[in-house]
């Protein structure tokens, strides 16, 4: 039998903290009207196979998007950024960056892989696989929230590659997501790389099946959060009784998601000892997912200094040229 090492996983996030995060979130967001659930309490186990069958549906392009353009691209993106450390952050089950960690290896200069996930099980499961696939490849994992832990990200063992994949840096409101690229631009060094995977803006009709899809997968998905804050923190959701929605905020340039209350309803949340009183089509937000241009991307890494050294898309016929882009940005010094 082979001997493997045991993966180093760094807990940054205990059950207790994460029971107390949420009991905050849940006050904070469902005390007072403009309701809100934040999305990362969307992962638990059943959310992470929930968005795994989101990831597989024939609405859900992004996944199949950004694996063409990492399969495409992955040695060149490789040959421009060398590292020897790749960080993947809210990483899932890793699968699309196989493609990145493999070139990376051909290319010889990766060393180690860390993932930093929430979703605990998750990121022990794809961390076992990635180790026992790729044995010269040294694993390990940080459990911790990518907004608040990027500061416990290991440093000094080499030149740093951190991929944000998958679109969920549009998961991020705009003031959030600009917090977000200045704390990594504080934790990267100048030479360090950024490797960011963006949905593009498209056709309205297309984002929303995306979102919403035929078979209800993510209407699922987004009212699992319910059966968290249920668990969690002793509350009488009836998920029956919220309708999914998602619509496309043209001028945000987004897709917003929510659960719509149907009929007006009283909701307790034992463990906070909290009522909550939703009128007839009340929505609790759970989600955005912002879609981008290259300008824009372009002028927000260069206003947190990174410099664009890569843009990588699908090839698609029409504007903006593509439906998924991968960008590669070098951190410089301001
Ligand atoms: N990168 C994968 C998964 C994307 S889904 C892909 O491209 O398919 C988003 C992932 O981010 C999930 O695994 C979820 O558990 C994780 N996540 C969401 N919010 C997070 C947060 N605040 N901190 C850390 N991980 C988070
Ligand atoms: N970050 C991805 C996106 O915005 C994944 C995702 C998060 C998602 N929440 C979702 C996908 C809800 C579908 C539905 O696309």
């Amino acid at each position: 039998m082979p001997i493997t090492a045991p993966i180093e996983v760094d807990v940054h996030l205990t059950p207790a903290e994460v029971a107390a995060a949420l009991a905050d979130d849940v006050r904070r967001g469902l005390g007072a009207p403009g309701r809100w659930l934040p999305a990362k309490w969307l992962y638990d186990e059943r959310g992470c196979a929930l968005f795994e069958a989101i990831t597989e549906l024939p609405e859900y392009y992004p996944t199949r998007a950004e694996r063409a353009v990492l399969a495409a691209s992955a040695a060149d993106i490789a040959a421009a950024a060398p590292a020897e450390v790749l960080v993947e952050l809210g990483s899932g089950t890793s699968e699309k960056t196989r493609l990145l960690i493999d070139a990376l290896l051909a290319g010889g200069s990766l060393r180690r892989f860390v993932a930093v996930d929430v979703a605990e099980a998750t990121l022990r499961a794809a961390l076992a696989d990635l180790a026992a696939s790729r044995p010269g490849l040294e694993v390990a994992g940080v459990v911790g929230d990518f907004a608040a832990h990027l500061d416990r990200i290991p440093a000094g063992a080499g030149r740093r590659m951190v991929a944000f994949l998958g679109g969920t840096v549009g998961n991020f409101d705009e003031p959030h997501r600009l917090a977000f690229l200045a704390t990594l631009a504080d934790v990267l060094a100048p030479g360090e790389w950024l490797l960011l995977g963006t949905d593009l803006v498209k056709d309205p009709s297309r984002l929303v099946a995306a979102y919403d899809d035929a078979s209800g997968v993510t209407a699922a998905f987004e009212r699992n959060v319910l059966a968290v804050v249920n668990r969690e923190l002793d509350a009488d959701f009836a998920l029956d009784r919220f309708a999914y929605v998602a619509r496309w905020n043209a001028d945000l340039e987004r897709i917003e998601m929510g659960l719509r209350s149907i009929g007006a309803q009283r909701v307790h949340v034992g463990a906070l000892d909290l009522t909550v009183d939703l009128a007839d089509g009340e929505e609790i937000g759970t989600e955005v997912s912002a879609k981008f241009r290259r300008a824009g991307i372009g002028r927000e890494l260069a206003a947190h200094g990174f410099a664009v050294r890569g843009w990588f898309t699908d090839p698609q016929p029409v504007e903006p040229g593509g439906d998924f882009a991968v960008t590669l940005a070098e951190r410089v010094a301001r």
